[in-house]
């Protein structure tokens, strides 16, 4: 299966509420839930995947390996515990987290690519890649996705072209920037002009980009008026209007001892 267009983020969802929020995502049409071990909600992810009672192969599941766990090849162990947390037999999507610092990309994913051989995943994915770690995990194996931050107050167009270049596709994670995305006066603008909310704005902006947002909403009608957004055309001059916003480069999601040189 083809990754969806969106996906249901679920962090920092936890004990009882993954499983609520899960299971209603996928009543509401949902296809595509993003999690990570390092999320702690795995177990409860699984349990609201089983309380949808669909079939396993019209889901798409994405998990992520803690970049700890690449320096003493502890990758398959730990793609293992996710595997029987979710109760799963394998998942869609495996990624690497964060980089990490003292293991060369490309070992890190050779170890992603054991994972796979192994069947625990069907494809292996990065996630917090720069431009030169991309072109280098891309010379070991074939990458699905770059899961990094994208929305409208953040350049990303140069790593874009990059994983463009590369055939790899961006997963969008805080789509709405946790609700700044969607309060610039342009966004409120085109919405009104659309007869849409500005988060569905913000969402439509990402997938004309060619990008797939997994947002999070605890809310039913977050999530119906999220996965509505989908069908939204934004004209070409509002997408330029709108485009324009990312000249502000603004970067939420900060790891002072993970993050790698953005600027590489
Ligand atoms: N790979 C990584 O390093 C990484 C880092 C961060 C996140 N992620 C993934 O990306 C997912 C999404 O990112 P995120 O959750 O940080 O940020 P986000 O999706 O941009 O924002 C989530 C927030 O936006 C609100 N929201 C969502 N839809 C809305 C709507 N239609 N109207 C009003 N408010 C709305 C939600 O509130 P309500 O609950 O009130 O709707 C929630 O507080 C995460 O859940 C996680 O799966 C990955």
């Amino acid at each position: 299966m083809n990754m969806p267009p969106i996906g249901l983020g679920t962090w920092p969802l936890r004990e009882g509420e993954a499983e609520r929020v899960v299971a209603e995502a996928l009543a509401l049409g949902y296809r595509h839930i993003d999690t990570a071990q390092m999320y702690g909600n795995e177990g409860d992810v699984g349990a609201g995947i089983a309380a949808a009672n669909l079939p396993r192969e019209d889901l798409y599941v994405v998990t992520k390996v803690h970049q700890d766990r690449f320096g003493e090849d502890r990758v398959m162990a730990s793609a293992e515990d996710s595997l029987r947390a979710l109760d799963c037999d394998y998942v869609d999507l495996l990624l690497v987290h964060w980089p990490p610092k003292d293991v060369a990309v490309e070992r890190v994913v050779e170890q992603l690519e054991a994972v796979r051989e192994a069947g625990i995943c069907r494809a292996i994915g990065v996630s917090n890649f720069t431009r030169p770690q991309l072109r280098a995990a891309a010379s070991v194996a074939r990458i699905e996705t770059n899961q990094v931050e994208y929305h409208l107050l953040i350049d990303q167009a140069p790593l874009k072209a990059e994983a463009d270049s590369l055939g790899i596709s961006l997963t969008a994670y805080m789509p709405v920037a946790r609700g700044k995305a969607f309060q610039p006066e342009a966004v409120y603008e085109v919405a009104v002009k659309l007869g849409a909310t500005p988060p569905q704005v913000a969402l439509a902006w990402i997938v004309a980009m060619g990008v797939i947002p997994i947002p999070m909403s605890t809310k039913p009608a977050n999530l119906a008026s999220n996965l509505a957004a989908m069908d939204l055309e934004i004209p070409p001059d509002d997408l330029v209007r709108l485009t324009a916003l990312t000249a502000g480069h603004q970067r939420f999601c900060r790891h002072a001892t993970w993050e790698p040189d953005w600027d590489a």
